[in-house]
């Protein structure tokens, strides 16, 4: 597969470089965005920007399973550059997942198609936890490699790095998949509550070994996914997890990345995962930015918020939502436009393409 990073197969989508190859001198505007500084345009990337949604990624996966193309760096090379490549946008995301350190920490798990993490052996005691080990930098070194690749690659594009928080990998590893209500996950973290600081706590030191291999590698920024800690109030969410959480992104203060926090349903939440130690915090669409920045105060940036399911309505509304983001998002002088989760396989990449366009357009300074 060599040369594959700069040469593209069969169905090439357009190549549109990046947003401001021409300059490299600047400094890209997410990275200017994620730390409150004027930007030229308001900077966008999309969660799950690389996947099913485009026809290249589908060819290129095709009869690959999704851990084995995490372990390849020419792989994760490619399909991390087919979404950058297409749509212009202002930021490439590692493709990953977040089992992908829980696996390199020994737990025996698959990513299923059409379902997501399956954990062979759901954690049910004390012991189930110390199996856990914490991983070191050789357990993925495909991932700094990978890292190393596409830094090369992407010249004045920042990549982002990225884990699952240790809320959301706990819901996976105690339900043993994906789980609506979280009965099991809070029924061990509110029945048994030193297990689960155990839990979470070990589950910490993975994600801060794996986001510091990301940077030490090169990653320009990390964002810490906790997809369903809205699943929890805000109170139980600052005594089960934002100990955990801030020991992640405290962990990484001194890196000099800007770290981004992430949720889905998390309204109630935002002042606390912004007091995790966020720079970012990423906002779904059910609270417009500028209320969302009243929330976390104007010392943070914001990151979102269109509904993933706007994509499908006609142009005109994709349109009118975009700018009503776009206007909200000028309570912070820090926005990085984004979906308010991440893009669903069934979206026509050509919008993405256009929402990019639109977005520096309009947003242009
Ligand atoms: O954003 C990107 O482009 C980077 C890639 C990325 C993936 N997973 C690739 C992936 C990222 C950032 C993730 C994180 C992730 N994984 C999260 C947090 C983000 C979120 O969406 O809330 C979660 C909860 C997971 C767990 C997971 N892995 C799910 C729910 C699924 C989807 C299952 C399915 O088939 O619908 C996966 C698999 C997965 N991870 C896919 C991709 C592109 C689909 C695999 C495929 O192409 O077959």
């Amino acid at each position: 597969m060599a040369g594959m990073t700069t040469t593209m197969p069969g169905n090439a989508a357009p190549d549109r470089g990046t947003a401001h190859d021409q300059d490299t001198t600047e400094e890209p505007a997410f990275l200017r965005a994620c730390r409150r500084q004027p930007v030229p345009h308001t900077p966008v990337w999309f969660m799950r920007q690389a996947g099913r949604s485009l026809p290249e990624y589908r060819e290129i996966r095709a009869g690959i399973p999704m851990l084995e193309s995490c372990r390849r760096p020419d792989l994760v090379t490619e399909i991390t550059l087919q979404p950058v490549r297409r749509h212009g946008v202002d930021a490439a995301i590692l493709f990953s997942d977040i089992v992908v350190p829980v696996a390199a920490a020994g737990v025996d798990l698959d990513i299923v198609p059409g379902t997501g993490p399956v954990v062979a052996e759901p954690v049910r005691t004390h012991a189930d936890v110390e199996r856990i080990r914490q991983i070191t930098v050789d357990d993925v070194s495909y991932v700094a490699e990978a890292v190393r690749l596409l830094v090369a690659e992407l010249g004045n594009t920042p990549l982002i790095g990225f884990a699952g928080a240790p809320f959301t990998l706990a819901s996976y590893l105690v339900e043993g998949g994906p789980s609506r209500t979280h009965a099991k996950t809070k029924a061990l973290m509110y029945g048994d509550p030193d297990l689960w600081h155990a839990l979470c706590g070990r589950l910490a030191d993975i994600t801060l070994e794996f986001l510091r291999v990301q940077v030490a590698a090169g990653v320009g920024a990390v964002q810490l996914f906790d997809s369903w800690a809205g699943a929890l109030s805000a109170a139980d969410y600052r005594t089960y997890v934002q100990p955990h959480s801030t020991r992640v992104l405290g962990g990484l203060a001194d890196a000099g990345v800007p770290r981004i926090h992430f949720g889905v349903g998390t309204a109630e939440l935002l002042p606390a995962m912004a007091q995790a130690g966020a720079d970012v915090v990423g906002v779904d669409w059910r609270t417009p930015l500028d209320v969302a920045t009243g929330r976390i105060g104007a010392d943070k940036a914001v990151q979102g918020n269109l509904d993933p399911c706007v994509l499908f309505a006609p142009w005109p509304v994709v349109e009118t939502e975009v700018r009503r983001i776009l206007a909200e998002g000028r309570a912070t002088p820090g926005h990085v436009f984004n979906l308010g989760h991440g893009v669903l396989p069934e979206t026509d990449p050509d919008v993405l393409t256009r929402v990019v366009d639109l977005v520096h357009q309009a947003s242009a300074r």
